[in-house]
């Protein structure tokens, strides 16, 4: 199957972390999320012993926890030895609820407002990401009126086009985040901010894109971030002692992915580091990286019961389940693959094509279109693989349907994380 973290048993059912799929269908009922905690904590480890081995530790390993966030997730990348990336007062919020240490909390955001700001430097975040000129004024006033000096990076544009969705892209100049290099931005950032009294420039970041398979780009990423550093050194006599190099690493969402390992990812970026260090004659700074996807997207899936078959003659059979674009937007939104399997058929072979479709009153409520599975049947347990990145986090209550409960399994024994919404929830900010 598509991870080892996911089988099929005795039964003939689909298991995750040892736990029979259909099982957790029955007992927690569906839409469900299902997390491999096990498989979670081996990529985090994964990550942080790469960079012991290649680069002596001298790294900081970020959890995005846009990929999905929720009070468990932020106990789980704390007990892991991970920092966090936050990229608003919601999810900073969050991570600070179960005491998330706030030194190993990053702010992002392209548009983050005077609030969050103020929430930020009151609770001691490590580093606000610095995304534009405006952001920096605001930040340094509001340090000024605290009294504090804030840790900043500034996010840089390095001018690197990756092989990924349109919308998921962000080196380059034409996008939203960041200061663009080519035009200047980027050094007059830091110009300035060397220049206010109440911000430490630690350093910069970037972030090339998201589900990216090569490590050219990201060894391209160190060239240039060191290149701007330098030339910094020169200039300004300022050093960046931290080089923030986002997230990105590309999962596994069809058998016929194959994902660069965390290791090799992660010696690409530490070599291609170290050897521009070496011929710009720059100091190795602390590497930072944000995974998002790659530590929760594959250590899951969702379950799903089946309702009508609809097969329409010559034209195609839609599946429908019981949830959808509101607990997975991926398709609808980037046309996102995904393998599915009917969990309590998990033996018999995927033979049958049809149309995953969701409830929502809207044509293009599809979870996948023209997708080889068991041959399915009203009643079944479906199973949509690698659904923990950026699907519980983008839900939506569309057409007030309730978002559904998430669980964490280990070895076999499951816990609730977050409860099922309910009516009452739906209605409960309504007047
Ligand atoms: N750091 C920054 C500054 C980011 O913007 C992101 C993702 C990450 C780290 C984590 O990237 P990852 O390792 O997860 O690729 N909703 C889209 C993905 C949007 C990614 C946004 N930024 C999707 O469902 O594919």
């Amino acid at each position: 199957m598509l991870t080892n973290s996911i089988s099929v048993n005795k039964k003939g059912n689909l298991t995750i972390g040892n736990a029979d799929t259909v099982e957790l269908a029955e007992r927690f009922g569906t839409p469900l999320y299902v997390f491999d905690e096990g498989d979670i904590r081996k990529n985090c480890r994964e990550f942080k012993n790469a960079f012991d081995e290649y680069y002596d530790g001298n790294a900081r390993v970020l959890y995005a926890s846009k990929a999905f966030s929720c009070k468990e997730m932020y106990r789980v990348a704390h007990s892991e030895g991970l920092g966090v990336d936050v990229v608003s007062g919601g999810e900073l919020y969050t991570a600070l609820s179960v005491g998330f240490p706030a030194q190993m909390i990053y702010f992002h955001g392209n548009n983050k407002t005077p609030d969050e700001l103020e929430f930020a430097l009151k609770n001691n975040v490590g580093r606000v990401v610095v995304d534009n000129i405006y952001e920096l004024k605001t930040l340094n006033n509001i340090a000024k009126e605290m009294n504090k000096r804030a840790d900043i990076l500034l996010r840089i544009k390095p001018g690197i086009d990756v092989h990924t969705h349109e919308f998921i892209k962000t080196g380059q100049i034409d996008c939203k985040f960041g200061f663009a290099l080519e035009n200047g931005e980027a050094f007059e950032a830091v110009e300035l901010a060397l220049k206010e009294d109440n911000l430490n420039l630690v350093g910069v970041h970037c972030h090339i894109g998201s589900q990216i398979f090569e490590t050219e780009p990201f060894k391209l990423a160190a060239n240039v971030m060191i290149g701007f550093a330098k030339t910094v050194q020169n200039k300004l006599s300022a050093v960046f002692s931290e080089i923030n190099f986002g997230g990105g690493y590309g999962i596994k969402y069809l058998e016929s992915d194959d994902p660069v390992s965390k290791a090799a990812s992660v010696k690409a970026l530490t070599d291609a580091v170290k050897e521009a260090c070496q011929t710009e004659n720059y100091p190795l700074p602390t590497i930072v990286i944000e995974p998002g996807r790659s530590i929760v997207g594959a250590s899951s899936l969702t379950l799903y019961k089946v309702g009508a078959v609809k097969t329409i003659k010559d034209v195609r059979t839609y599946v429908s389940v019981d949830g959808g674009m509101g607990d997975n937007p991926r398709y609808a939104l980037y046309g996102a693959d995904y393998e599915i399997v009917v969990a309590n058929k998990a033996t018999l072979p995927r033979d049958f094509t049809a149309t995953v479709a969701g409830k929502c009153c809207e044509s293009g409520d599809l979870i996948q279109e023209h997708t080889k599975m068991q041959k399915v049947e009203v009643g079944d347990t479906l199973a949509v693989l690698a659904t923990g990145a950026y699907n519980y986090s983008m839900a939506s209550n569309y057409n007030r349907i309730c978002r559904p409960a998430a669980v964490m399994v280990n070895d076999g024994q499951a816990r609730l994380i977050i409860k099922r919404e309910t009516y009452e929830d739906i209605i409960k900010n309504d007047i």
